[in-house]
């Protein structure tokens, strides 16, 4: 089988520990790096959270480098009421066995897309853009290395999250989506217009339950706490499978629809901070994500966490 050499650049948050089981279940990809920014949480926690997940699920060989401490520019914003005071609600955080790779993420992003063959890397974004606008700052030729951006970020017809306008992932860090989406690298972008529609519905997690294995449990432990904090915000409204999607994406594009795009960002402050504004034409360098089958998505997660 041919793999995907991927390096996932993450804030973990509830939703990237499930991206996180997804890409390291899956033969498909080969994950050489997990790099970590603040986000829904501080650095500290959102590394300890990604370097759980690698024990958990026994890829303790894949080095978790520590990256960007705080935005570019704004005020650090997080998002512990979506994700618990841990950033990983669900589960009893412990101190994993592997320490953090020695160095920074933004200088192991540089040295290891500078070294590597033509296109050879997709770059996996689930929490703001930080890591990636400060590599592509310090080192522009980077985007050699790079087939795609694939990241989970924006919004245009469902209006934001955080605000009525802007997602999370952008509106923590705008300057550095600005840089990203206008550094003529392409992305893939899966934004909330896609992600609203694939939920953590109860039926999904009682088919998720009845698998084999501790992981599968896990990922319902996971999702059912998300779901317990996403209803505080709306009563009834199960959590949306965000950063999952930057993965089954990777895996089953069959599955999405998607039209071409430019994307920019609004960084004057304002009531519409962070926006994602999307071209009305279908054109541009960017793949911007529209539609997804929400059940052979949960047909791929159990594909994924079923068997390990
Ligand atoms: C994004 O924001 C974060 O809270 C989630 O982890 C996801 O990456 C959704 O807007
Ligand atoms: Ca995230």
């Amino acid at each position: 089988m041919t793999t995907t050499p991927i390096i996932i650049d993450c804030d973990p948050g509830v939703d990237d520990a499930v991206m996180l089981m997804m890409a390291l279940a899956s033969p498909a990809l080969d994950v050489r790096a997990i790099t970590t920014v603040a986000g829904n949480v501080p650095l500290h926690l959102t590394s300890r959270n990604a370097r759980m997940m690698c024990q958990i699920m026994d890829r303790a060989d894949v080095p978790v480098f520590a990256g960007c401490p705080r935005p570019i520019l704004r005020d650090p914003v997080t998002a512990e009421h979506f994700h618990g005071d841990s950033g990983i609600a669900g589960l009893d955080p412990f101190e994993p066995d592997a320490p953090l790779a020695a160095g920074h993420a933004v200088t192991h992003l540089i040295d290891t897309l500078r070294s590597a063959g033509p296109a050879e890397y997709t770059i996996v974004v689930t929490g703001p853009l930080t890591n990636i606008a400060a590599a592509i700052v310090m080192a522009p030729d980077i985007a050699l290395g790079i087939d795609k951006l694939v990241i989970m970020g924006g919004a245009d017809s469902e209006g934001g999250n955080i605000t009525p306008f802007a997602e999370f992932n952008i509106f923590a860090d705008p300057h550095a989506g600005a840089v990203v989406f206008d550094s003529g690298i392409p992305a893939t972008i899966l934004n909330l217009d896609v992600t609203h529609q694939v939920r953590a519905e109860p039926e999904r997690l009682t088919s998720l339950r009845a698998l084999p294995g501790l992981r599968a449990a896990i990922m319902v432990q996971l999702l059912e706490a998300a779901n317990v904090l996403e209803a505080r915000w709306k009563e009834g409204r199960m959590t949306p499978m965000h950063d999952p999607a930057t993965i089954a994406y990777l895996l089953a594009p069959h599955l999405f629809e998607a039209r071409k795009a430019t994307v920019s960002v609004d960084t004057e402050a304002g009531m519409r901070f962070g926006q994602t504004r999307v071209s009305a034409l279908d054109e541009g360098p960017h793949t911007w994500v529209t539609k997804a089958d929400a059940d052979g998505f949960f047909a791929l997660i159990e594909e994924l966490v079923g068997k390990t």
